[in-house]
C-alpha cells in the first residue's frame, strides 16, 4: 500500500543475518552454489568472442568460478549498430517500467544464486553480498518508479555503461536501469574481475522480457571499453571506476562522439572522518572499523582519513586496535568472515606495497591469511590528507590528530584534496555539526554513524570535484541526465 513517506515504492527488505530461517537460506545456496561453474560470454552476440579466459575466486586460487569470453572488436561495433535498430526507444515508458520490476522480482527469486557470485567471483562476506542484492533491487524499483513519477525527456540514444568490480551486481544493475528505463538502448562492459555476475544479470533481465537488443553484455577490459567509447554513435556514457579511466574515457569521447553525448562519472574519494573529543568513543570506533574495513576497504565511499582530536586520540586509537583483533579477516565463503579478499593480485601487490613503503608509521596491522589475495587491515599515521599520494582502494586507514583550534584548517586540508565523495564526523556539538557540513566539500555527509551503504532512494550518492561529475545515483535528479531535455517529453 502507498503510503505518506515512501509513496508506493518500499526498499528492499534483504536478509537478516542473525535469523535462524535467513541463516537456513544461506546454507541452502552454500550447499547448492559451492561448486558451480558459470559462464559469461557476449549477449546476445555470443559469437562474436573472442579469447576465453578463466575468472578465479580471489580468496582461494584453487576455486574457478567460471570463464569468460571476452567481446571483440567487431563484436562492440555490432552491438551498438543493434542498440540504434532497437525499437526500445518506442516501447511505453510504463512497459519499460514494468520490465524493470520483474527484473527485480527474478533478482530476488534467484538470490541464492547472485550472493554465491558476490561472494566466490567478487570475494563479498554474505552482509555485504546480501546487501549488494538489496540495492540492486532498490535501483531497478527506484528508477522504474521515478520514470513514472514524472514526464520524461526524450530518449538520448544507445548508452554505454562501463561498471566496477566493488559492486559488480548494484551499480551494473543500477546505471542499466536508469539508462533502460529512459528509453536508451544499452550496451554494458562490466569489469573484466567480475563478468559471470554480470552475465547472470543480463539473462535475468532478458528473462524478464527485455529485449535482447536493448540491453546488450559485452564482456572484456580497457580495449572493450575504449572501443565502446570511441565509437561516435553512442548517445551517451554512465560509468563508475577510477578516475584515471574517468580522465580516460572523457578524452575518447572528446574525440569521438557528438559534443552532446553526455559522460555520467562517479569515480573514487579520499574520504575523511572527524572524530572530537565529544564523541563517544565507542561509537565512533565501531563506525570507524565499517567505514574503513567492511568490503575490505574496497567502496569508493570508504573512509580512507580520520582525523581525531588530541585530548581524545589515545582512548579512540587503543579502542580502535583491540576492536581490530575482534574482526575475522578470510574466505567469505564462512559465514564467520567479516573482511575477504583484495580482488586480485595486482590490485593487492599495489596496496601492498604502499603499505611496506610506509611500514615506520604503521600503528597497527592484522594478520592476513596467506593463501589468496588478502591485505591485512592497517592503520598508518599521517600528518594530514597532504601526505596520501592518492586513493588507496584497500583496507588501509591513515589517521592524524588536531588541536581544537585547527579544525578549520581540517577541513580546508579536506577540500584541498580535490576529491569529495564521503565525510563522516563524530561530535555531540550541534553547532559544530551545521558549521562543518555547511564548509565541507563532500556528496554525501554522515553523522554519527559510519559513512558507507547510502540507501537507494532515500541517501542518493555521488560527489563532487575529483569525484564524479553528478548526477546523484538512486536520486531524483538522476534520470533526466538520461534524456533529453530539450527534445518533446516521453508519453508515459
Ligand atoms: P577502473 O577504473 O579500473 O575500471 C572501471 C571500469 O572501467 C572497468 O569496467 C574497466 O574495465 C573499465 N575501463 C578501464 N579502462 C578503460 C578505458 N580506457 N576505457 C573504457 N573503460 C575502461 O576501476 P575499478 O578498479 O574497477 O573500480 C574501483 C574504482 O571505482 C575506485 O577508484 C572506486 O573509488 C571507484 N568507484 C566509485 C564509485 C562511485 O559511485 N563514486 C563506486 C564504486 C567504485
Ligand atoms: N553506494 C555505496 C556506498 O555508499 C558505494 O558505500
Amino acid at each position: 500500500q502507498p503510503d505518506a513517506i515512501f509513496g508506493a515504492r518500499r526498499n528492499s527488505a534483504g536478509l537478516d543475518l542473525t535469523d535462524r530461517v535467513a541463516l537456513g537460506e544461506v546454507d541452502a545456496a552454500r550447499e547448492a552454489f559451492r561448486q558451480t561453474k558459470w559462464l559469461a560470454t557476449p549477449l546476445p552476440l555470443a559469437d562474436a568472442a573472442n579469447e576465453t579466459t578463466l575468472v578465479v575466486n580471489p580468496a582461494d586460487p584453487t576455486d574457478i568460478v567460471g570463464q569468460v569470453v571476452s567481446a571483440s572488436t567487431a563484436g562492440v561495433t555490432a552491438a551498438i549498430s543493434a542498440a540504434i535498430a532497437s525499437t526500445w526507444p518506442q516501447t511505453a515508458v510504463g512497459t519499460r517500467a514494468e520490465l524493470l520490476r520483474k527484473t527485480a522480482d527474478l533478482y530476488e527469486a534467484n538470490r541464492a544464486e547472485l550472493f554465491a557470485l558476490l561472494a566466490r567471483e567478487a570475494g563479498k562476506s554474505w552482509a555485504d553480498a546480501v546487501a549488494e542484492v538489496r540495492e540492486a533491487v532498490d535501483f531497478l524499483r527506484y528508477y522504474a518508479a521515478e520514470a513514472e513519477a514524472r514526464p520524461l525527456g526524450a530518449a538520448r540514444g544507445p548508452f554505454v555503461a562501463i561498471s566496477p568490480w566493488n559492486f559488480p551486481l548494484a551499480i551494473f544493475s543500477g546505471q542499466i536501469a536508469a539508462a533502460l528505463v529512459a528509453g536508451n538502448p544499452v550496451v554494458a562492459k562490466p569489469a573484466p574481475q567480475t563478468p559471470l555476475i554480470a552475465s547472470r544479470a543480463v539473462q535475468l533481465m532478458h528473462e524478464a522480457g527485455i529485449p535482447k537488443e536493448a540491453i546488450q553484455l559485452m564482456p572484456g577490459g580497457p580495449d572493450v571499453g575504449t572501443a565502446l567509447t570511441s565509437d561516435p554513435r553512442i548517445a551517451g556514457v554512465a560509468f563508475t571506476g577510477s578516475l584515471p579511466t574517468a580522465h580516460r574515457i572523457d578524452r575518447a569521447m572528446a574525440e569521438h562522439a557528438d559534443p552532446k553525448a553526455p559522460l555520467i562519472a562517479e569515480t573514487g574519494g579520499l574520504n575523511a572522518m572527524i572524530v572530537d573529543s565529544t564523541a563517544l568513543p565507542e561509537q565512533a570506533v565501531r563506525d570507524i572499523i565499517a567505514s574503513a574495513f567492511q568490503s575490505a576497504g574496497q567502496r569508493c565511499s570508504a573512509l580512507r582519513i580520520l582525523y581525531v582530536q588530541e585530548d581524545a586520540a589515545e582512548r579512540t586509537i587503543d579502542m580502535l586496535k583491540g576492536a581490530m583483533e575482534e574482526l575475522t579477516i578470510g574466505n567469505p565463503w564462512h559465514l564467520a568472515t567479516d573482511i575477504g579478499p583484495i580482488i586480485d593480485e595486482p590490485a593487492r601487490k599495489k596496496i601492498q606495497a604502499y603499505v611496506d613503503v610506509h611500514a615506520a608509521k604503521v600503528i597497527h596491522a592484522m594478520k592476513a591469511p596467506a593463501a589468496g589475495t588478502f591485505v591485512a587491515p592497517t592503520v598508518i599515521r599521517v600528518g594530514g590528507i597532504e601526505d596520501i599520494p592518492e586513493e588507496i582502494f584497500g583496507p588501509v586507514l591513515h589517521v592524524a590528530t588536531f588541536k581544537a583550534e585547527d579544525i578549520d584548517r581540517v577541513i580546508d586540508a579536506i577540500n584541498a584534496s580535490g576529491y569529495g565523495l564521503t565525510f563522516g564526523m563524530h561530535t555531540r556539538i550541534s553547532s559544530r555539526v551545521k558549521k562543518v557540513s555547511a564548509a565541507v566539500h563532500a556528496g554525501n555527509i554522515y553523522i554519527n554513524r559510519n559513512q558507507i551503504g547510502a540507501v537507494v532512494g532515500s541517501q542518493p550518492f555521488g560527489g563532487e570535484g575529483l569525484s564524479g561529475t553528478g548526477p546523484k545515483a538512486g536520486g531524483p535528479s538522476y534520470l533526466p541526465r538520461f534524456t533529453n531535455s530539450h527534445a518533446p517529453l516521453q508519453a508515459s
